[in-house]
């Protein structure tokens, strides 16, 4: 087990945050050590705003046996994969899915989250979210490890209902046999879904959309777009992404959202990880 106070800046893809004790777990002996304190779980930190001056929890990392995973060997018409390490990232899982000839993984295309983190979050977009391809779900809360079955986890847009302090350790997924052709054209379609996101460091879309609307477009309609506060800036080409153009902090970034939340009723999707001005 690795532990060092590293800038959470270096761990999130919106690329602000300070420091922190960050325990890189590899076994459940180390997550046991490392749980003993208030902590918080990290999965890829593509979903987070974290504060400049960092958090005073342990922050977790799932390394080692955490972030081993492998699809399996297809076999039959329905393919539910060995246990997976929820530290180990999507995008890579995707690809192989792909390549394996297995279908379900499609709509995750281009999230840039760790297992356990779109488990969390249950990540999607709107062809399909992470709950729909979960066979069973291993979390690690109380000192102990158990199994969940997805329909106990309240899984809903963008949100699940984890016992409290609970860690997506592993998970199995439900996949099924397809036509590599036909995830091929999936896949090209989620992608295309995507061309008008930006391609800068951003921690993904800040806010969930309203019922029967996109936030992204109440935000371009209101007249958002490149309002800048210090590095960050509401981007040009989504609405609802904000960007670090280079050196924002999380107090520039806090003020963007801020200011939007004053003009709209809009709820935040970002976990925000502590104290903002
Ligand atoms: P983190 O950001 O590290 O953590 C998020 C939350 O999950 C935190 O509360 C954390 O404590 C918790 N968590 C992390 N790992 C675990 C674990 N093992 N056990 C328990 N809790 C855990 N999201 C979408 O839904 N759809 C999209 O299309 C999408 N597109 C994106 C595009 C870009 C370019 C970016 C940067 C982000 C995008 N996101 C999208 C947001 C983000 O990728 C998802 O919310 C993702 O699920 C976060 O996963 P993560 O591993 O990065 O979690
Ligand atoms: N729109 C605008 N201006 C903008 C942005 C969007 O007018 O600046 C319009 C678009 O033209 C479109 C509509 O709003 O008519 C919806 O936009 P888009 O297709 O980009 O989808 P979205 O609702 O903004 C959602 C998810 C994304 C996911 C995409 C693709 C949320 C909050 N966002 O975006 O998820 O990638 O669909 O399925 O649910 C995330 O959650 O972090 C995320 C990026």
């Amino acid at each position: 087990m690795k532990v060092e106070v590293r800038p959470l800046a270096e761990f999130t893809t919106l690329g602000v945050g300070g420091d922190a004790e960050i325990w890189t777990v590899e076994t459940p002996a180390d997550l046991l050590l490392a749980t003993r304190e208030p902590y918080r779980v990290l999965g890829n930190g593509s979903n987070l705003l974290v504060s400049d001056r960092g958090v005073p929890e342990r922050v977790i990392r799932l390394g080692g046996v955490f972030a081993r995973a492998e699809l399996g060997r297809p076999r039959g018409d329905v393919h539910l994969t060995p246990w997976l390490g929820a530290g180990a990232l999507l995008p890579g899982l995707v690809q192989e899915a792909r390549r394996l000839g297995l279908s379900g993984l499609e709509p995750l295309l281009g999230i840039p989250a760790s297992l356990g983190g779109a488990v969390r979050m249950n990540a999607g977009t709107r062809f399909g979210e992470m709950a729909d391809v979960l066979e069973a779900v291993e979390i690690f809360h109380d000192g102990a490890f158990a199994v969940y079955h997805p329909g106990e986890l309240g899984f809903g847009y963008r949100r699940s209902n984890l016992p409290a302090g609970g860690i997506v350790t592993r998970v199995r997924l439900r996949l099924r046999r397809r036509d590599p052709a036909e995830i091929a054209a999936l896949m090209e379609r989620v992608d295309a879904a995507r061309k008008g996101q930006p391609k800068r460091k951003s921690a993904g879309c800040a806010f969930k959309n309203p019922p029967g609307d996109s936030a992204g477009r109440l935000i371009d309609r209101a007249g958002f777009k490149g309002l800048r506060a210090g590095g960050a800036m509401i981007s040009h080409e989504h609405g609802n992404f904000v960007v670090n153009t280079g050196g924002a902090s999380a107090a520039d970034v806090w003020k963007l959202v801020k200011r939007i939340q004053e003009e709209l009723p809009l709820e935040l999707e970002w976990e925000i990880w502590g104290d903002l001005p």
